[in-house]
């Protein structure tokens, strides 16, 4: 259970899958006195007990939900054969479709179970809403409940099903957009309306995330409302993140000069800075999730392997050029208002 009323400062440390989070940053987060989340994200269970039994202090781990809607097999072919150029570039196979498109949950009900043996002080969950059971097992459990939400109307379902906290993700946010259903296409309404027209729909504490890079940012949203701040981009160059080298240096290359909401690199939408591969592919990426992150998967990694930035995802939210390298504590400290 985590009151984030009585967190010392008000600001969450952003589950980040893929790499970023690990179990050091979650506890200089808190050590520094926010609240740090591990993203069990891609993990296997066993991945994600290791890393939860490595982590010392109060924390949260954030779930993804699993899939609404099965792939489109033909647009997902379609697609793989506008990889195959690329694929032969990097002498790499894509999976078949038939593999790329197999039913895959994330291992959702066995990372439940986990949770429910080993309450963290915190769950939070992206890519759609928790069923209600799940809510009320890890409720018995003393998990403080966060739904990420990306609209008004999500978030009232979110409240519908009684979590403690929403966590509201402005279109500035790094990484995939917590839209509810895969095919949904993401709002933009800035961050600082989103929380005026979330708290005016539900009754529960707002926690903002979205493009916060600074103190100003951060006063700014408490001033909205919101109870704290949750960051992500400006922990990215921190000392304990486990960001790949590949992606903390396209953060400070000048040669990427924007960013981009694409479903190019996984079939969900996604905010990264803008690359070869978001170029080629932006257009004809179809909303199949997680169908096109394991078709582009062969890819993404022997780029990564030649530590070639173009076709690789290289999740940013639009304030990025602010990030900075440096020791997590030092990046909470610079964000907490006075
Ligand atoms: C590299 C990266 C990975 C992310 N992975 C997750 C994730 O696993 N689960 C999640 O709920 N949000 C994830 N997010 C989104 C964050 O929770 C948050 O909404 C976002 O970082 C806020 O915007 P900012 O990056 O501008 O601070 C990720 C963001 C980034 C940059």
């Amino acid at each position: 259970m985590i009151d984030l009323a009585t967190v010392a400062r008000p600001i969450i440390g952003a589950p980040m899958a893929g790499g970023p989070s690990t179990p050091t940053l979650v506890e200089a987060v808190g050590a520094a006195g926010g609240f740090g989340m591990l993203a069990a994200g891609y993990l296997t269970p066993a991945a994600l007990a290791d890393a939860m039994a490595a982590t010392r202090g109060p924390f949260g781990v954030n779930l993804f939900c699993p899939p609404d809607t099965e792939p489109d097999l033909a647009s997902a072919q379609a697609y793989r054969e506008s990889l195959a150029q690329l694929a032969q570039q990097y002498a790499v196979e894509l999976p078949p479709v038939a593999v790329a498109a197999a039913a895959d949950d994330d291992h959702w009900a066995e990372k439940v179970d986990l949770l429910c043996e080993r309450p963290p002080a915190a769950v939070s969950f992206t890519f759609g809403l928790p069923d209600a059971e799940t809510v009320e097992r890890l409720h018995a459990r003393d998990c403080t409940l966060l739904a990420t939400v990306a609209s008004v109307a999500d978030a009232r379902a979110a409240a519908a099903l009684g979590v403690d906290a929403m966590c509201v993700q402005g279109p500035e946010a790094g990484g995939h957009r917590a839209t509810r259903r895969i095919a949904d296409e993401p709002e933009d309404v800035p961050l600082l309306e989103l929380i005026a027209a979330v708290r005016a729909a539900v009754s529960v504490p707002v926690i903002a995330a979205g493009g916060l890079m600074d103190t100003a940012a951060v006063e700014a949203v408490l001033k909205a409302g919101a109870v704290a701040a949750q960051v992500g981009t400006a922990l990215l160059l921190a000392d304990e993140a486990g960001t790949s080298a590949t992606h903390r240096a396209a953060l400070t290359d000048p040669q990427f000069t924007e960013t981009a909401v694409t479903r190019a690199f996984t079939g969900r939408p996604a905010r990264g800075l803008r690359n070869d591969f978001v170029e080629r592919y932006d257009t004809g990426a179809p909303a199949a999730y997680p169908a096109v992150h394991q078709l582009t998967r062969p890819i993404r990694a022997a780029a990564a392997a030649a530590r070639n930035p173009a076709h690789v995802h290289l999740w940013a939210g639009t304030g990025w050029h602010h990030a900075r390298p440096a020791p997590a504590a030092d990046i909470i400290t610079r964000l907490t208002p006075a």
